[in-house]
């Protein structure tokens, strides 16, 4: 944006808003405080003076409290929540009236969490009926006709119907029983173990709504590295306070086990999964646990990977430990979430091969309670990543997708990067398994595999004690994004940029016109600044901040970036095909014969399959060294031309949010060019070709980049530090 339309918009915001920066970063998306102009306001005020709310739960408070701080926080009005002459009512569809009930589809309440909202006539006169088969369903409902007010739309005429698609949308929190986060960004952890079970902070209940409003319905409470402690009574007591606190939202309690609990708790010699003791001990620890939560969810469990417990421990299989839990938690309808994350003790000849290797061949075996829940790429949350080849070659189980909202790779708390795009690429993605269009968003959402028991979609958590929550402004707008696409896994992310943009500063159009491919275009960035053309894991080793990519680690040479470059004279990159691993074996037939071309291979995947000559001639016409410089300095500017826009949006946003965005660009375009630099510089040394004319002279030495250190890394395991 010019300085010209900068000073326009400013003009415009001040003479047709009811203008105030009360935008609140702690009420994420729902601060209800955008500028609204004055004839809407006159339009919505006049609509929603006269609500019915049909239901006497405590979920229906809810719903009435919401509304309530809408009216007054949007309206400047209060609502009159009455049984005469209402304008809206919020009923179930079995306590509708059967003159209204008659002329709403109700055949098109497809489950229990499905909502209507429809204006209808009566008397010549319009109502506006929200319903659904539940209470749940009526407080989604709810928050989606809030959201077209917050959008400002027309809700003269009404009528969206809409239901989830995805059953389990599931928050991970990596929280530790300590208060420390692993991977977590955003201060400690929100539970707070010490004051449970007798004090409910009210940021429970924030987290609840908020939640809520973006339809995430299940959270673990506890890190995948877990802790046995989570199941003694005690912290069972304080897990049924936070079940109790959530269940009006929707929200069921889930617990990550750890899989030796019987010998750590149990004092048992074993955890063997056949163990007729261990079993028991299983039976009356989730018999205790359904006693205090009677919904409770059920567990999440890392099993025999990155020195995690599992039933491989005693010589048993995945399937074996996955299917004793899931045995038990069968008649409380309870699931196991079993993870394919799977980094076993021994070296493997490719990490990216293990997890497929060893769960593919169990299709089928799990009960129909078990989800295996999967990563979006084979090896962990990269800035890009192939998809998974386990998606598309487990027709018979429920897989279920795990992605990261904590920015672990991708920047941590200081970067800005929009992960729906990401979110997208991966949901979007081609697997072929039934033919063309078998994408990942219909294996995962149950269209693909009809017969499929349960889906499912989590998110490893970016929340944390700071006080907006995720630590970087923007990273709110990834906790939503992930919910708006665990709801609907075909929603793009553009969509959900706007929408966000609009929710939580204003829907401006200048704003959003700028903003939104600001947020777009973060993604592609970040993988241009940090590991472009399929590098990967080319960060610092420990806490995965800033480039390493001259990190090896003798004592486990797969855990280090030189096992993933293979920078050597001759070229760079993990040769995944026929002559190397041959991980692309892994993948269907079309994208094989697609990737085990070095010409046909999509470029942004060249050096996660091939190890390509330093000399190799591009589809730019340039060779690899070149190209590689360039997207490394694209990246760099990418950055730039957001600090760039991110200057004229002042006008739009509250100070605070605008200082401390435009700080965070600065740190985060000085760290796009360390990124460029260190990672040039140490490449250099095998391509031994000098640096193209468009990189800027690089002020220090490869021996610099090496001796940085970090005196804190946050977010590790307390474990590893
Ligand atoms: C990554 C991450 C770990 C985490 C692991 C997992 O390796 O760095 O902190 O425990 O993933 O997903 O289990």
């Amino acid at each position: 944006m010019n300085r010209y339309n900068s000073l326009i918009g400013l003009l415009i915001l001040f003479f047709s808003c009811n203008f105030c920066f009360s935008q609140s970063s702690e009420e994420l998306w729902l601060s209800y405080s955008q500028p609204l102009n004055n004839k809407l306001k006159e339009t919505y005020t006049s609509k929603i003076k006269h609500i019915q709310i049909k239901t006497f739960s405590e979920t229906g408070e809810i719903i009435k409290t919401e509304l309530q701080m809408l009216a007054t926080k949007m309206l400047d009005t209060s609502i009159s929540f009455t049984s005469t002459t209402p304008q809206i009512i919020i009923a179930k569809i079995d306590n509708l009236d059967s003159k209204f009930k008659q002329k709403i589809n109700s055949q098109s309440l497809v489950n229990n969490e499905s909502f209507i909202i429809q204006t209808i006539t009566v008397h010549q006169k319009d109502l506006l009926i929200i319903t659904g088969k539940t209470d749940i369903s009526l407080l989604y409902g709810t928050y989606c006709f809030i959201k077209q007010l917050q959008l400002h739309k027309d809700i003269s005429s009404i009528s969206i119907t809409d239901s989830p698609k995805i059953q389990l949308r599931i928050l991970n929190h990596w929280d530790n029983l300590d208060g420390t986060v692993e991977r977590g960004y955003a201060g400690f952890s929100i539970w707070d173990w010490h004051l449970l079970p007798g004090f409910k902070k009210e940021i429970y209940y924030e987290y609840a709504r908020a939640n809520a409003s973006i339809g995430i319905n299940g959270t673990v409470l506890n890190n995948v590295n877990s802790n046995a402690y989570i199941l003694t009574s005690p912290y069972l007591q304080k897990v049924k306070t936070l079940a109790d606190i959530f269940r009006p939202y929707g929200i069921k309690v889930y617990l990550t086990a750890r899989f030796s609990a019987p010998i750590e708790l149990g004092k048992l010699p074993t955890a063997d999964p056949l163990n007729e003791e261990v079993i028991q001990w299983w039976k009356s620890k989730i018999s205790e646990i359904y006693k205090e939560i009677p919904d409770f969810g059920g567990f999440l469990i890392k099993a025999n990977s990155e020195g995690q417990p599992g039933p491989n421990t005693y010589g048993r299989s995945h399937v074996e430990g996955a299917n004793m839990l899931a045995t038990l938690l069968e008649p409380y309808q309870g699931v196991v979430m079993w993870r394919a994350f799977v980094y076993s003790e021994q070296q493997s000849e490719d990490r990216a091969k293990q997890a497929f290797n060893e769960f593919a061949p169990f299709d089928g075996a799990f009960k129909e309670n078990v989800l295996v829940q999967v990563k979006n790429g084979p090896i962990d949350f990269q800035p890009r990543e192939p998809y998974h080849p386990l998606f598309g070659a487990m027709p018979k189980t429920s897989l279920m997708m795990e992605f990261q909202i904590t920015q672990e790779y991708l920047g941590q708390g200081s970067h800005l990067v929009f992960l729906p795009k990401l979110y997208e690429e991966v949901l979007s993605t081609d697997t072929y398994a039934k033919g063309k269009g078998s994408t990942i968003a219909k294996i995962i959402d149950g269209e693909l595999y009809q017969d499929h028991r349960i889906t499912g979609m989590a998110g490893v958590a970016n929340i944390g004690t700071e006080t907006n929550w995720t630590g970087h402004p923007f990273a709110q707008a990834n906790w939503y994004g992930f919910g708006r696409q665990a709801w609907d896994p075909t929603t793009s992310a553009e969509s959900i940029a706007k929408e966000w943009l609009s929710m939580t500063f204003t829907t401006d159009s200048l704003f959003i016109q700028q903003m939104t491919p600001l947020l777009i275009n973060s993604r592609e960035a970040v993988v241009n600044y940090m590991t472009p053309l399929g590098l990967h894991h080319i960060m610092n080793a420990e806490h995965h901040y800033g480039p390493g990519p001259w990190i090896a680690n003798m004592s486990r040479p797969d855990w280090n970036s030189i096992y993933y470059h293979r920078a050597d004279s001759l070229g760079l990159g993990f040769d995944r095909t026929q002559t190397g691993s041959n991980a692309l074996e892994q993948y269907p037939k079309e994208i094989q014969e697609q990737f085990s071309n070095i010409h046909t291979i999509p470029e942004a995947y060249l050096l996660w399959f091939y190890h390509v000559p330093w000399d190799f001639k591009m589809k730019n016409g340039h060779t690899l060294w070149y190209t590689m410089a360039w997207y490394y300095q694209q990246g760099v500017n990418e950055v730039k031309n957001m600090q760039q826009t991110w200057e004229h949006m002042q006008p739009y946003v509250n100070n605070d949010i605008y200082q401390d965005t435009r700080m965070l660009l600065e740190i985060q375009y000085s760290e796009a060019q360390w990124w460029r630099n260190a990672c040039l510089l140490y490449f250099q040394q095998f391509a031994k070709m000098p640096l193209p004319e468009f990189i800027p002279e690089i002020p220090h030495t490869l021996d610099y980049y090496k001796a940085l250190k970090f005196p804190y890394a946050p977010g590790i395991h307390p474990s590893w530090n």
